[in-house]
């Protein structure tokens, strides 16, 4: 039994596995996959796309869910019943659970109290695994597709670096498992608002090793292959104030013409709809990835 606490919990060799299966996943053979299986979906905090594309990935292959999105109002939460009993029960109800929880470390903590798969769906600040794998993989198909350079890729993360699990997981997933898939990375810089731009420390640490960090003031956007913005998570914020300054229309194109702009959406003010345009706008072909990319995970740690 295999859970995903975090994004290196498969091996590069899994991954690259789910990976081909993902980019075959349109193909009708996979609709009885998961047929008798039942998912439950625990969402402790807000979410629309990782709990939409899990449940429709889910009802593609065949498979049940059994969700709950408001755990803190309408489960026994509510009353006082601990996670660690929550999680105990359920697992005894279905063949695998995808949790979101609003503190860090939430997965790792419940994981052992759970006798089926777990996938982290997202644990405070800290990751994000299946946003990462979806976002891995859309790079990885603008690289097939020839759109993006296989001799080392500048990646620009432009946002809340300090606070985003999307761009930790992310970030750490692009060292240890990019080179397998054959995504090198030449450089990442980070970039973001006084306080908010710099990656936490281990994230720098997993970097710093590999490729080279920067931090810059004014972004080389002309030698940029890949821009990964993130909104300010003000959840995270204890009131301190952030202002982003946007991401505009004029950065998009001051870009290479093949590079791409990537979002793990929700979006606030720090990216507006008129880059949507942008031939470089690579967000909701992202997005449209995450269905397809939780139909191959499931599948794999299903098909036991
Ligand atoms: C992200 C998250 O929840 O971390 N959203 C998502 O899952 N696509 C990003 C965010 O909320 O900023």
């Amino acid at each position: 039994m295999q859970h995903i606490l975090e994004a290196t919990s498969l091996s590069p060799e899994r991954l690259a596995r789910v990976f081909t299966r993902a980019a075959s996943m349109g193909n009708n053979g996979y609709r009885k996959m998961l047929r008798g299986k039942r998912v439950a979906l625990l969402f402790y905090q807000a979410s629309t796309r990782t709990r939409l594309s899990f449940e429709a990935a889910i009802k593609a292959l065949g498979g049940d869910t059994l969700t709950m999105s408001e755990m803190k109002q309408f489960s026994s939460n509510a009353k006082g019943e601990s996670d660690e009993d929550t999680i105990r029960v359920i697992s005894s109800y279905c063949h695998c659970i995808v949790l979101r929880h609003s503190r860090a470390g939430a997965a790792e903590r419940l994981a052992p109290y759970s006798r089926v798969p777990l996938i982290n769906a997202g644990d405070g600040n800290n990751e994000h695994p299946t946003q990462a794998y979806l976002d891995l993989f859309t790079i990885w198909q603008a690289m097939q597709a020839g759109r993006l350079p296989t001799n080392g890729l500048n990646l620009l993360f432009f946002g809340d670096n300090e606070n985003s699990r999307t761009v930790r997981s992310l970030a750490k997933l692009l060292v240890s498992h990019g080179p397998t898939l054959g995504v090198r990375v030449k450089s990442m810089a980070f970039c973001g608002p006084n306080g908010f731009a710099v990656p936490p420390e281990d994230v720098s640490a997993a970097i710093g090793h590999s490729c080279e960090l920067s931090l810059p003031a004014k972004p080389l956007y002309a030698g940029t292959d890949v821009v990964y913005i993130t909104r300010p998570q003000r959840e995270y914020h204890n009131g301190k104030k952030l202002v982003m300054m946007p991401f505009t229309e004029k950065m998009a194109n001051a870009l290479p013409e093949h590079a791409i702009i990537m979002h793990p959406l929700p979006r606030t003010d720090e990216l507006p709809v008129e880059v949507d345009a942008n031939p470089r706008a690579w967000y909701f072909t992202q997005s449209e990835n995450g269905m397809l990319v939780r139909m191959a995970l499931l599948w794999h740690l299903l098909q036991q």
